[in-house]
């Protein structure tokens, strides 16, 4: 019996002792990680952002983590997150390589949600880029797709990724039929939507051994549908959250979309550079949204230094864009929401350097454009319209968001009034 208890002592020594994960020289300092598990069981993954933000205060700016037996540094605070990802661009531009994504939460909703209703809205407008269609709200593509892409990103990055991989293979297909009713339809030299574009120029090149082909086309639509719709619907269901229970911010938009939109039938993006208060107030829900809280991991592409650490070449990077949105030393109100923030002295609309929830530097957001003009077009077209109320029997509204691979408001109602008349719900 002793002598079973011996060996089975001096085996998990042994274990301990081959597994034993210890940090490079003079790299950033961090957690003790446990062998195997890294310090992946000392992490709330439901929780990750308040999680990295204690490790933060405990470590400094830059400090490490093992995802496993793979090293991670995480970059807080703007001057962190510029000197990387601006300054040394290239250093800090690489993607990990083999992390999955791993299923943590799915969200259910109804056909009146408004969760819903902007998915609908914000795929239909980047299928109109890619794929030259859009889909009634009933579609069953559409409806697939908008499933899929809501299930697989209230998902992070993990070893445990089989649903998400199910779903993105569904979706792949779907593009694939796509792209193979493109070539059949397509007029060469006359492109409707991203995809000829796409076709055009991998029939220019012909066999020069570039990269394009049907099957990088297909990963391309995928990633860009992905990266497309979640995040700005996300960000939209934070606006309405925050106009709904902030009556008096939501009056003054109105006020300022009337006064200069006037007789106009349509609004236009060019239209918001006479909309200070109206752009500041989409600034401020996109801070507070911090709709994509950890950016997507970057990777140094050669070993570097960064804040008087040594990082080798190929080690994960996490942008903690959440500590840069809400860094107490940035803002003038961090931690409340007030379009303020984004306001000068004169009422003239600003934008501090510490706004970064598209990332910043080579690897910024590709839909950075996009996203803007669907922000302002989307809100400033409903707000004209309708007036938007929290129900009455709705309770006290709860502002914490859901973590997943984006942010996303807890489940709400909407209530909307048409502007002078009378109620039309929730
Ligand atoms: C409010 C909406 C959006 C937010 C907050 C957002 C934010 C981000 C962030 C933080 C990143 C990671 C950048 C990095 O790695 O440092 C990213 C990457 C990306 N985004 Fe967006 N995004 C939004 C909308 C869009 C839209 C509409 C599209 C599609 C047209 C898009 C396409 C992409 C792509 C393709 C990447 C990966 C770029 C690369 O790997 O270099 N995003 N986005």
């Amino acid at each position: 019996m002793l002598g079973s208890l011996i060996l089975l002592w001096t085996s998990f020594c042994i274990l301990f002792v081959l597994f034993r994960i210890q940090r490079p020289k003079n790299f950033p300092p961090g957690p003790q990680p446990i062998p195997i598990f890294g310090n992946l069981l000392q992490l709330n993954l439901g929780k990750l952002v308040r999680d990295l933000k204690k490790l933060s205060e405990r470590y400094g700016k830059v400090y490490s983590i093992y995802l496993g037996r793979k090293p991670a540094v995480v970059l807080n605070g703007l001057q962190a997150m510029k000197e990387a990802l601006v300054t040394q661009s290239v250093e800090f531009a690489g993607r990990p390589k083999g992390l999955m994504i791993n299923h943590l939460l799915q969200n259910k909703g109804n056909a009146t949600d408004p969760q819903t209703l902007f998915h609908k809205a914000t795929f239909n407008i980047i299928c109109t880029v890619l794929v030259g269609t859009r889909f009634k709200h009933e579609d069953e593509f559409l409806q697939l797709n908008i499933r899929c892409i809501r299930e697989t990103t209230k998902t992070i990055n993990g070893p445990w990724a089989m649903k998400a991989f199910q779903n993105m293979n569904m979706i792949r297909k779907s593009l694939a039929d796509q792209v193979s009713q493109h070539k059949e339809s397509r007029v060469p030299g006359e492109p409707r939507d991203l995809t000829d574009c796409y076709l055009d120029e991998m029939e220019k090149r012909g066999d020069d051994g570039s990269s394009f082909s049907e099957n990088q086309l297909v990963f391309y639509l995928l990633d860009l549908f992905f990266a497309g719709t979640d995040t700005t619907s996300n960000t939209l269901l934070t606006a309405f959250l925050y106009l709904m229970t902030h009556p008096d911010v939501q009056e003054r938009c109105q006020k300022e979309i009337d006064k200069v939109l006037g007789e106009k039938m349509q609004v236009s993006f060019v239209d918001r550079h006479r909309m200070p208060y109206t752009q500041a107030v989409i600034h401020e829900v996109q801070r507070v949204a911090d709709t994509v809280p950890l950016a997507a991991f970057h990777a140094t592409t050669k070993d570097t230094r960064l804040m008087g650490y040594d990082i080798p070449k190929g080690t994960i990077i996490i942008p903690n864009l959440s500590s840069v949105l809400s860094e107490e030393t940035q803002w003038k109100f961090p931690h409340e929401f007030n379009p303020s923030n984004f306001l000068n002295d004169e009422g003239e609309f600003v934008k501090p350097e510490a706004f970064m929830p598209f990332s910043a530097g080579s690897r910024v957001c590709l839909g950075e454009g996009l996203a803007r003009m669907e922000l302002f077009l989307i809100l400033v077209t409903l707000l004209r319209r309708f007036k938007f109320i929290w129900p009455e029997d709705a309770g006290v509204p709860d502002y914490t968001p859901v973590f997943g691979l984006t942010h996303s408001p807890k489940h709400y109602r909407l209530g909307v009034r048409l502007r002078g008349s009378g109620d039309l719900g929730p």
